[in-house]
């Protein structure tokens, strides 16, 4: 077991804890890292399936009153209706100060924790404890937590710091492949930004990662992980340097949008959308055709999409104007030059109409 990463943030520092092992070293985590209080423990369908009894056991075997609050898989979960459910279902018992919500799960799971943590009694603790490879390598660390409204995908949500992330890879063999391929896009996205040394070592060992290699997976997520530990520690709120984890997120969102969310996974649409963020860079004077045929074989060896579905403008446009990356008429875009030289790059919205119009 490597030694935990930090995410620096003064008194609300935490770590993100690489777990290997099976539910007895997870509950002895989550024992170390939660106040004394009752655990309000949310996870989804599948994964309660492959590890609720055996958390639940092992939470018991310590001493640790948990109540669970179980819900459907999938995007569709992180919306008001489930939301004001689990405020409902919270509720029916008294809930104090020192609990603390347990996220066990994917991104869903964690953003939805999170957000709920963030909301009971004006905000009580969380610990991420993430079971995909998008959720170690991403979503779990930094804070961001977010629900669906009609208008678009996390425009209500809050940031608030988990107490611990617990990089759950002893749950990665229950995960299917399709959903570790998915994940291996935000290591992508990672990678890029940290610059040639992480973009070779994904060239070089995709075949392992792609395969599930627990060495590698673990590897990659660490990696990630360690480059959002710093980005967040020094811009915790998305005013700087953080806006260039969003590579790929602008056109990556508008898929999940348009394709309604499902039979695109999230990590799909980040892959195709860095492709398409290269290509428009490309266009604008950032990047060469080599990078982007470097980043399309890496995404391809992962089994991830690089080309776009079929849109209308209208379905490429629409969701941009409500876009959070959206700044007067401009959409801030992330430009990669070359690994470790991107930039956040605001476009007109006229000329990403135009230049997806000549897409289409
Ligand atoms: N907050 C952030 O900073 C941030 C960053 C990136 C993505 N996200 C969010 O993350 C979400 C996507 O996360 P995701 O890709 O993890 O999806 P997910 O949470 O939907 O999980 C994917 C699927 O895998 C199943 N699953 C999870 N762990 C499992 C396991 N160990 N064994 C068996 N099945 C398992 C889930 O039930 C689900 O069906 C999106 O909503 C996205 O907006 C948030």
């Amino acid at each position: 077991v490597s030694a935990p990463i930090w995410v620096e943030l003064g008194d609300r520092r935490y770590p993100v804890i690489g777990l290997p092992g099976d539910a007895g070293s997870v509950a002895a985590s989550i024992d170390e890292v939660a106040r004394p209080g009752s655990l309000i423990v949310l996870t989804d369908e599948n994964v309660h399936a492959a590890h609720g009894d055996a958390l639940s056991r092992a939470l018991d075997a310590r001493g640790r009153t948990a109540r669970w609050h179980v819900i459907p898989p999938g995007e569709g979960s992180k919306s008001v209706t489930t939301i004001s459910r689990l405020w409902e279902e919270v509720f029916s018992e008294p809930v104090q100060r020192t609990d603390t919500v347990v996220a066990v799960g994917g991104g869903v799971v964690g953003d939805l924790g999170g957000f709920l943590a963030s909301t009971l009694l004006r905000g009580i603790d969380v610990v991420q404890v993430a079971t995909t490879v998008l959720a170690m390598s991403d979503a779990a660390v930094g804070g961001k937590t977010g629900i669906n409204v009609p208008a678009g995908k996390n425009l209500v949500g809050t940031f608030h710091q988990p107490r611990a992330v617990l990089q759950w890879t002893g749950a990665l063999a229950t995960l299917p492949e399709r959903e570790r391929h998915s994940g291996v896009a935000e290591v992508v996205k990672s990678a890029l930004l940290a610059g040639e040394e992480e973009v070779a070592w994904l060239e070089t060992n995709g075949v392992a990662l792609a395969s599930g290699e627990p060495a590698a997976v673990t590897h990659a997520v660490q990696m990630s992980a360690g480059l959002k530990a710093k980005i967040v520690a020094d811009d915790e709120r998305e005013g700087g340097a953080r806006r260039l984890l969003n590579l790929g997120h602008t056109l990556g969102h508008v898929i999940e949008h348009a394709t309604g969310y499902g039979s695109w996974t999230h990590g799909e649409a980040v892959a195709t959308g860095m492709v398409l963020a290269l290509d428009l860079g490309q266009a604008r004077g950032f990047g060469t055709p080599e990078l982007r045929e470097r980043v399309v074989s890496i995404l391809a060896a992962q089994k991830l999409p690089v080309a776009p579905p079929s849109l209308t403008v209208g379905q490429w446009t629409g969701p941009l104007a409500v876009d959070k990356k959206r700044t007067g008429d401009s959409i801030q875009f992330v430009f990669c030059s070359a690994p470790g030289n991107c930039q956040v790059v605001p476009v007109p919205i006229v000329d990403v109409v135009d230049w997806l119009s000549r897409m289409c």
